[in-house]
């Protein structure tokens, strides 16, 4: 899928990993090579705007601003203080909080990389479901960690070498098997087929679609990028695009995942 080559902006924060609530306000920001990537997917599966949407886990704010500016009435959530207030910042409608403290109706409730960090998968299901209008949407985009073999923790990881070799990202290199430090440093994490198993428990119309999203976990469990990072969002996206190509290739496994039931 391709991704326009957009100026890079600034400096921001962003959930880094995949297993852990790293935020930091010094953390180049890679949102224009992800926004992109994600809204590509999920146009597949949003309805038309103006829809309502709930994000659940929207940090920043950068996906929610992108879908209000193509006319949805997005209303962010997330946990996490400070990268809710940087959204209300950029305009964005956010509120601080858990999900569970939602009330309302909404066209569609979605989850950004949220859904793997559930308590209670169920329970949180359950719950969004309750926020729906009549013939509203659970879309998830998300990643099934356990897709990951070793050509991927390979992919990932020597990647993530270059990248710090490059001067572009601080992080630690596993010591060991590639693949035993990633299922270490993710089993704690919902499974994607767990995740797609719970949607079908609380809706219809199961659809799934597979993604990359190898590029966008490089950073995990601890990377911090280094100014000036301007160069890392073309690095990303460099990677973003191998990753694409061996997938097709079938030479890695599609690890990113959107999926969607109807009330
Ligand atoms: C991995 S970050 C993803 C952030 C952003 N959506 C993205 O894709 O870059 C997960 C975010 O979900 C939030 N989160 C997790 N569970 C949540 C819940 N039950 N209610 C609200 N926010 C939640 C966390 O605070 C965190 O900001």
């Amino acid at each position: 899928m391709g991704v326009p080559h957009a100026e890079r902006r600034g400096i921001t924060a962003r959930c880094a990993s995949s297993a852990g609530l790293l935020w930091s306000t010094h953390q180049v920001d890679l949102t224009t090579v992800a926004v992109p990537h994600t809204l590509t997917h999920l146009k597949l599966l949003l309805p038309a705007a103006p829809a309502r949407i709930l994000e659940v886990g929207c940090g920043r704010g950068s996906l929610a601003a992108a879908l209000a500016d193509l006319g949805y009435r997005v209303t962010g959530v997330d946990r996490a203080a400070e990268a809710v207030k940087a959204a209300t910042e950029r305009g964005v409608v956010a509120v601080h909080g858990d999900v569970h403290d939602i009330s309302g109706e909404y066209d569609v409730v979605l989850f950004t990389r949220s859904l793997h960090h559930a308590e209670n998968l169920d329970g949180i299901l359950e719950h969004a479901v309750k926020l729906l209008a009549d013939d509203g949407q659970i879309i998830i985009e998300e990643f099934a960690w356990e897709r990951v073999d070793h050509r991927a923790a390979g992919f990932l990881y020597d990647n993530r070498a270059m990248l710090v070799a490059a001067g572009l990202l601080d992080a630690d290199h596993p010591s060991g098997d590639l693949l035993d430090a990633w299922i270490v440093g993710h089993n704690s994490l919902h499974q994607g087929a767990a995740m797609v198993a719970a949607l079908g428990r609380v809706g219809t119309d199961l659809t799934t679609v597979t993604a990359s999203i190898l590029w966008r976990l490089v950073d995990g469990r601890g990377g911090t990028w280094i100014e000036p990072g301007t160069r890392a969002g073309d690095a990303l996206d460099a990677m973003r695009v191998a990753e694409e190509r061996r997938i097709g290739a079938g030479e890695l496994p599609p690890v990113g995942l959107f999926a969607a039931v109807r009330r």
